[in-house]
C-alpha cells in the first residue's frame, strides 16, 4: 500500500493503471473509519483491480460554526485499516494542495443542494460536490463508493456525475448499523453514553414508521415520527422529510419508493439517518 500526498503523482499512477487495463475504485472519505467505511473499502477491493481510498477532512464543506477543527483524525489507525483491507493507494493531500488561496472554482448542484441538510448547512454540498469532482479527476476512478446514510449526498453526487459527464460510476452502499440500530457515523464519537442511548431512538422511530408507509397517509406517518422524535430528551429536529428515493422531490401518494430522512441534534451532536419505504 502506498500513501500519496500529491494530486499530480496520483493522477499519473492512475493513468498508468488505466493504460494497463486496470479498473480503479475510489472510496472518498474524511477518515475516522468505522465499519461503514470498511464495507465501502471491501466492496471496492472485491470489484476493482485497484482501490484508492482518499482521506481528506474537507474544510470547504464545513460552515464557520461547524466541527471542522474537532473532526476526529486518527490517521495511524485509519492507515492500518486500509492496509489490513488490501487498499492499494491512500490519497492524503494537504488542505493547501487541494484548496490553495487561489482556488476559485466550485461545483454546485442547484436545488438539490438547498433542501434538507442544505437548508441548515448552506455551503455544505457545494463543498462536497467540489471536492468529489476533484477526487474523480485525480483518481480517474471507474467506480466510486458512497454510503446511503448520507442519502442526499449520494443523490447530489449521482446528479453531478451525470450532469458533468464524469466517467465514474457511482456505487451506492447500504447503511451499516450497530446492533442497537444506530447508524454508524464518525460523529458518534462525540456522543456521551447517555446521548448515545438517546440517539438509538432515531433509528427505532424510523423503522417503526416505515412499516406504516403502505397503509397510512404520508402526513400521518410523518406526524407520528415527528411527535416521537420530539419526545427524545435533549434533542432538536432540523428536519424530517419523506422524499422520493429517485430524486429527493417531496413524496406524494403516488410515490412508490420513498426515503424518510431526518437530521436530529442530540445535545451538541447533529445526527442524520434515513430509511427506505416502499409501497
Ligand atoms: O461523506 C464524506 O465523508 C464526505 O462528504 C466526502 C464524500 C468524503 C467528501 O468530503
Amino acid at each position: 500500500m502506498k500513501v500519496i500526498r500529491d494530486a499530480l503523482q496520483l493522477q499519473k499512477i492512475a493513468f498508468k493503471h488505466l493504460k494497463e487495463g486496470d479498473e480503479i475504485g475510489l472510496v472518498p472519505t474524511m477518515g475516522a473509519f468505522h465499519n461503514g467505511h470498511v464495507s465501502l473499502i471491501e466492496k471496492s477491493v472485491k470489484n476493482d483491480d485497484i482501490t484508492i481510498v482518499s482521506i481528506f477532512v474537507n474544510p470547504i464543506q464545513f460552515g464557520p460554526d461547524e466541527d471542522y477543527l474537532k473532526y476526529p483524525r486518527p490517521v495511524k489507525k485509519d492507515l492500518e485499516i486500509c492496509k489490513k483491507n488490501h487498499v492499494d493507494y491512500v490519497f492524503m493531500p494537504s488542505v493547501n494542495d487541494m484548496f490553495p488561496k487561489a482556488h476559485k472554482t466550485f461545483v454546485e448542484v442547484k436545488t438539490l443542494q438547498d433542501i434538507m441538510c442544505g437548508a441548515f448547512r448552506p455551503i455544505h454540498f457545494r463543498g462536497v460536490a467540489t471536492v468529489v469532482s476533484k477526487l474523480f479527476n485525480i483518481s480517474c476512478a471507474d467506480r466510486a463508493y458512497f454510503g446511503m446514510k448520507d442519502f442526499q449526498q449520494l443523490k447530489i453526487i449521482e446528479k453531478m456525475t451525470k450532469d458533468l459527464n464524469f466517467r465514474t460510476k457511482i456505487v451506492p452502499c447500504p447503511i451499516v448499523r450497530e446492533k442497537s440500530g444506530l447508524a454508524l457515523s464518525s460523529r458518534n464519537s462525540y456522543l456521551s453514553d447517555e446521548e448515545k442511548s438517546l440517539s438509538l431512538n432515531i433509528s427505532k422511530i424510523l423503522k417503526e414508521v416505515a412499516k406504516e408507509f403502505k397503509n397510512k397517509s404520508l402526513t400521518a406517518v410523518k406526524k407520528k415520527a415527528v411527535n416521537k422524535l420530539k419526545k427524545i430528551p435533549n434533542s432538536k429536529i432540523d428536519y424530517a422529510e419523506i422524499v422520493s428515493a429517485k430524486d429527493l422531490s417531496p413524496a406524494d401518494k403516488n410515490t412508490k419508493k420513498a426515503v424518510f430522512a431526518v437530521a436530529v441534534w442530540i445535545g451538541k451532536t447533529r445526527l442524520i439517518d434515513n430509511t427506505k419505504m416502499t409501497k
